[in-house]
């Protein structure tokens, strides 16, 4: 097989930045993708409509000529969110879903929620209008260790949170181990997982053996090889549970390359491709149009696109460096040969 065609994809859960970051991240994001969910972690962050519709015409107008792709808008959950906020969100016409972070847990996370049990009035209205909730799905205390963070989370909250809202549309954002992949496939079809080509392409020797790879340092924080063998199983499966979600977050290269380095990798160069090699390994290229192109969709009660992408067989080399704002940013997989190649 030399050659797949795939209804065109989306990408469930991205980081476009602001102002002159988009200038490189919009047309990346565009590449290939139907779609987008733009997350709302700016600062300050996206809380409200006013503030998402101004966010989506800056995205908007970085968009290349000619190119469909559209950036689906997100309102960012803060303590003070109300449910009057989410009624609004949900007759905008362009807001998809709610961002839970936990205070603390990543990337402009300080305005995130500091207690999930404060939410129930919130969550209610969500459930009512249909709203999606994307979760940031990691408990931030001092206590628990970092690499436990989504297990612990999935206990303390989560479980809890599923049977209180058994309507409630939730996406567990960008899964990283076996517990959150048991979880999603267990649940109701209310609930489903983004998951992003780092966490399926790496595990953590990748990022720490032979000395420190900051560029893989992302946010949750990539797992043991069982966690990555997991993830690898449920994406490749063909279930409608779960879906690409890239996490593309863009950090300047010195701001990773750093004593305090930031968490956060880009993968919108080779997005789709990324994914295809996953695929490709695991014997199951045939599974990837459900992933990329059909089961995000269908969660969020949206059509398939209406066109189709072509993938070619062809080994090429990503590049060491992308220009990003006035300097540069290094992409998931610098300088390594891929074998699929979108056909543009
Ligand atoms: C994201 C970012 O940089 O905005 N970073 C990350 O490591 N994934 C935030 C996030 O999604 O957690
Ligand atoms: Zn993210």
């Amino acid at each position: 097989m030399d050659k797949i065609t795939l209804i065109q994809p989306d990408d469930w859960h991205l980081h476009l930045r602001d102002e002159q970051a988009l200038k490189t991240t919009v047309p990346a994001a565009a590449r290939g993708f139907g779609r987008g969910i733009v997350m709302p972690n700016l600062t300050p962050p996206v809380t409200n409509v006013n503030r998402a519709r101004d966010y989506r015409e800056r995205i908007l107008a970085q968009r290349p000529g000619g190119s469909d792709w559209q950036p689906l808008m997100v309102l960012y959950l803060t303590d003070n969110t109300t449910p009057d906020d989410i009624i609004a969100a949900a007759n905008s016409g362009f807001i998809y879903g709610c961002k839970y972070y936990p205070a603390g847990a990543t990337t402009n996370s300080d305005s995130g929620v500091t207690n999930l049990n404060n939410m129930d009035a919130v969550f209610e209205t969500m459930q009512e209008v249909g709203m999606v909730l994307q979760m940031h799905g990691e408990v931030t205390t001092s206590d628990i260790d970092i690499f436990d963070r989504e297990a612990v989370f999935i206990e303390r909250h989560l479980r809890s949170l599923v049977a209180k809202f058994p309507r409630l549309k939730m996406v567990m954002e960008h899964i990283t181990t076996e517990q959150g992949a048991d979880f999603v496939m267990s649940t109701g079809d209310n609930v489903a997982a983004s998951i992003t080509p780092q966490h399926l392409l790496h595990n953590r020797n990748d990022m720490l053996v032979g000395g420190i790879r900051p560029h893989l340092f992302c946010l949750p924080i990539l797992k043991r090889d069982i966690h990555q063998q997991a993830l690898i199983s449920i994406a490749t499966s063909g279930s409608h549970k779960v879906f690409l979600g890239t996490d593309s977050a863009p950090h300047a290269q010195g701001d990773k390359e750093s004593a305090c380095g930031c968490a956060g990798c880009f993968s919108h160069h080779a997005a789709i491709e990324l994914y295809a090699e996953v695929f490709e390994r695991a014997g199951s290229l045939d599974k990837l149009e459900a992933f990329a192109s059909t089961n995000g969709p269908d969660f969020y009660g949206l059509p398939h696109n209406p066109v189709t992408i072509e993938l070619k067989k062809q080994a090429w080399r990503l590049p060491d460096s992308i220009p990003f704002e006035d300097t540069q940013v290094i992409p998931l997989g610098a300088g390594t040969t891929l074998n699929w190649k979108l056909v543009e």
